[in-house]
């Protein structure tokens, strides 16, 4: 019977099993439980003789059983070590996925550039009273300038004497901004501007950066000097010329706009040099009307203006062509032509990211 029972034992193959053998044998109608249960009915001397034996065999077959339940322990264990591993030296994936847009890389470019010059940045609403966006800027109702731009109107709001529009340039941003921290001043407003047009280089959102200075005895060779500084610093070249053309904008006089020279490098056209001429921005001195407009004395206060793409200056900078690709949200584009979000532009460290 002992070797029977060690066979089973040596053979339960899972801890379920081994423990259904340990029942069978020392359980309360176990096998050798019975045995030793029959000794009571035993005279002394057959007891003497069995007792010894019975409790031998009790002996083995729980050293047997406890030496099973360790192996099958121990063999369990080392699967589970088998299987559930972690590969800790998994690659990490090759590079961060998300980049910063042109525009915004562009966007901070400027307001490190012009916060070296003294000039703050200003914000404004996208949704424009027709006020902001014509009117104070010199542009009355049924001016022919207002068919410049064409314009996005919203649906007038309930009691709204006039239909609020989509802002055609940044240009509203200087009026609110003198409104709210009259003269002196300097700001730059950088942010999107909606026209209703559509091709290769006009989409119906764009971005523009206003700028503005207000202050006493400001004249244009102020403004020549401030896009020269600023177009250097953009471009990061010292070879770029300027040509203002004189121009027309119902809110400066004079108005001016303004060229930048281009030039042929490895079959591809740069700025600088002057080999031609590229528009980039208009600008001109603020008109006496639109700084009255705001409550402040013309006579007292002068100033410059001027608006510039930045998708433009985008795509003169770092080479895209089609503007509409700016926009479509392509993520193979993102990933050419984004920034990482640590290429953070600085004037000591290269603007150019
Ligand atoms: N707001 C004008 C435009 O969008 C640009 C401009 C701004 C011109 C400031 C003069 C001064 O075309």
């Amino acid at each position: 019977m002992s070797d029977a029972l060690l066979d089973r034992i040596s053979a339960a193959k899972t801890l379920p099993e081994l423990d259904a053998v340990r029942v069978a044998a020392l359980g309360k109608s176990g096998e050798i439980t019975a045995l030793l249960k029959s000794l009571g009915g035993m005279d002394a001397d057959t007891r003497a003789v069995e007792a010894p034996k019975i409790h031998a065999l009790r002996e083995q077959v729980t050293e047997a059983l406890s030496q099973r339940k360790t192996a099958l322990e121990t063999a369990e264990l080392d699967r589970k070590l088998a299987t559930e591993t972690i590969d800790l030296s998994l690659p990490a994936p090759d590079s961060v996925t998300g980049t910063v847009h042109p525009v915004s890389q562009v966007m901070d470019e400027l307001a490190e550039i012009f916060a070296e010059l003294g000039f703050a940045v200003a914000e404004g609403p996208e949704i424009e009273t027709q006020w902001y966006n014509f009117s104070a800027l010199n542009m009355p109702e049924n001016h022919p300038a207002r068919a410049m731009q064409d314009t996005f109107y919203l649906e007038p709001r309930d009691g709204e004497a006039e239909a609020r529009v989509l802002r055609t340039h940044t240009s509203p941003v200087q009026i609110r901004t003198m409104e709210k921290s009259g003269a002196p001043l300097r700001v730059i407003a950088p942010g999107r501007v909606y026209r209703s047009d559509s091709d290769a280089t006009h989409t119906p959102m764009f971005h523009q950066v206003e700028g503005l200075v207000i202050d006493r005895a400001i004249h244009m060779g102020h403004l020549k000097w401030t896009l020269e500084t600023f177009l250097k610093a953009y471009f990061e070249r010292g070879d770029i010329v300027l040509r203002m053309r004189p121009s027309y904008f119902p809110f400066t006089e004079p108005s001016a706009e303004v060229d930048v020279g281009w030039s042929m490098e490895k079959g591809r056209r740069v700025v600088g040099g002057s080999e031609g001429w590229m528009e980039v921005l208009g600008s001109g001195m603020v008109h006496p009307k639109v700084i009255a407009n705001c409550g402040l004395d013309p006579d007292e206060w002068q100033g410059f203006a001027f608006g510039c793409g930045i998708d433009r200056l985008a795509m003169l900078k770092y080479g895209m062509d089609d503007l509409r690709a700016f926009f479509d949200g392509d993520i193979r584009w993102l990933k050419h032509y984004g920034f990482r979000a640590l290429d953070v532009p600085t004037l000591s460290g290269g603007v150019g990211a």
